[in-house]
């Protein structure tokens, strides 16, 4: 396709994927679109693994990074890796007994501290944290680098430019999609509600012309909702120069998904994917489970900010339902597409039968106008 992110980027079609695995960088960019990394859940060390594994097998394609860094997460330093001085006692003890009267065994006493030490070295989302790991970043041949919450500091938008490497960042209002464009980001990604992970109210509908305006010249990419041809052609027709699917990939053979998490969103209905503050702190849309729920009951206590929830989760909760496979508790960011997510695929096909159905979609709209 000839358009302006295509150019960017050297880049067939302007499907852009968001994946915390390496696998569907890969996959994705060498199809033909742009792979980007999401570098929330990792330490440095695991970083640079990760950053060569993709460098090694990418064939000089390009891809991108992505944080996670909101100006306004509480950076609590080393504490982080003592909860009992960080955690309200309230909170954690209402998912101990959560968990306990679920029969979700405790941590092993022998592994506990390091497992909870490993979860919490991969969390990496306060600024200092963030500037750091894509400082490392900067030192691989990225193209791109996302923020999701809030607009990148001008000092990094400055430097990546200076590398050659264009920035942009998630936007779930106009305003925000103003802010970033006037802050220097080469273009913004316009995510709707249907989203998986962080999102806000509006829909994908309704937002993303409403953001091509704002920002126009400025691509936009159209978030939330987009999983196949059909999604990219209405993208595509509201304005937007492409797309940014993050849940899709979710269910393919190349996907760090667990096989019982797999297997629950392929059971899962659009509306199974919801919206809560249980697993982050922020708004954030996670396949629906136990323990979300456990926090819209009467008498639950409030949910933490962030990153004091997402702590508590990973700590007390995830960390015992994975160990155990606690189905009930099972989840994992999705957006409402998961309800068209039912069975496993490769990437390479989602990408084609992208391609396919977007070019179905032109000759049916093609058809319609010529009659
Ligand atoms: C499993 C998962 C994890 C996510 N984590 C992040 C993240 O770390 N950083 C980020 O910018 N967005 C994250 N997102 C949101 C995506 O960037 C993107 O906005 C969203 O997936 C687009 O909507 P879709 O899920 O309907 O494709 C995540 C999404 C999913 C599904």
């Amino acid at each position: 396709m000839k358009n302006k992110l295509c150019e960017m980027f050297g880049i067939d079609v302007p499907i852009f994927a968001f994946s915390h695995c390496r696998d569907v960088i890969v996959e994705v960019s060498k199809a033909g679109g742009m792979g980007v990394l999401g570098m929330a859940r990792m330490d440095p060390e695991r970083l640079e693994e990760e950053l060569n594994w993709i460098d090694d097998h990418i064939d000089g394609k390009p891809y991108g990074i992505d944080v996670l860094m909101s100006g306004n997460v509480k950076d609590s330093g080393n504490l982080k890796y003592e909860p009992e001085k960080l955690l309200p006692k309230e909170q954690v003890e209402f998912v101990r007994k959560m968990l306990d009267d679920a029969g979700v065994p405790p941590l092993p006493e022998a592994e506990e501290e390091t497992i909870r030490r490993d979860i919490v070295k991969g969390m990496n989302f306060t600024p200092r944290e963030s500037l750091d790991m894509i400082d490392r970043a900067m030192s691989h041949p990225i193209k791109l680098i996302v923020n999701a919450l809030g607009t990148p500091p001008a000092q990094l938008i400055e430097t990546a430019h200076s590398k050659g490497i264009k920035v942009a960042a998630l936007a779930g209002k106009p305003k925000h999609a103003i802010k970033h464009k006037e802050a220097g980001c080469d273009f913004v990604i316009a995510v709707g509600t249907e989203a998986g992970g962080h999102t806000g109210e509006i829909s994908s509908l309704v937002l993303w012309p409403s953001i091509v305006d704002a920002v126009d010249p400025m691509p936009v990419l159209g978030g939330g909702g987009v999983g196949r041809g059909r999604q990219l052609a209405a993208a595509l027709s509201l304005g937007c120069e492409g797309v940014w699917c993050g849940s899709i990939w979710l269910k393919t053979a190349q996907s760090e998904v667990p096989p019982e998490i797999k297997q629950k969103m392929f059971e899962a209905e659009a509306n199974d994917a919801i919206l809560t503050r249980s697993v982050t702190g922020k708004p954030c849309r996670t396949l629906n489970n136990k323990f979300s729920q456990a926090w819209n009951a009467p008498g639950a206590p409030e949910c933490l900010p962030a990153p004091l929830q997402n702590y508590l989760w990973w700590q007390e909760g995830r960390s015992r339902v994975e160990r155990v496979r606690a189905k009930d508790f099972l989840t994992y960011p999705v957006g409402q597409i998961v309800g068209e997510m039912n069975e496993e695929t490769s990437v390479k096909e989602v990408v084609y039968d992208f391609i396919n159905e977007l070019l179905e979609s032109k000759e049916r709209m093609d058809r319609m106008l010529s009659e």
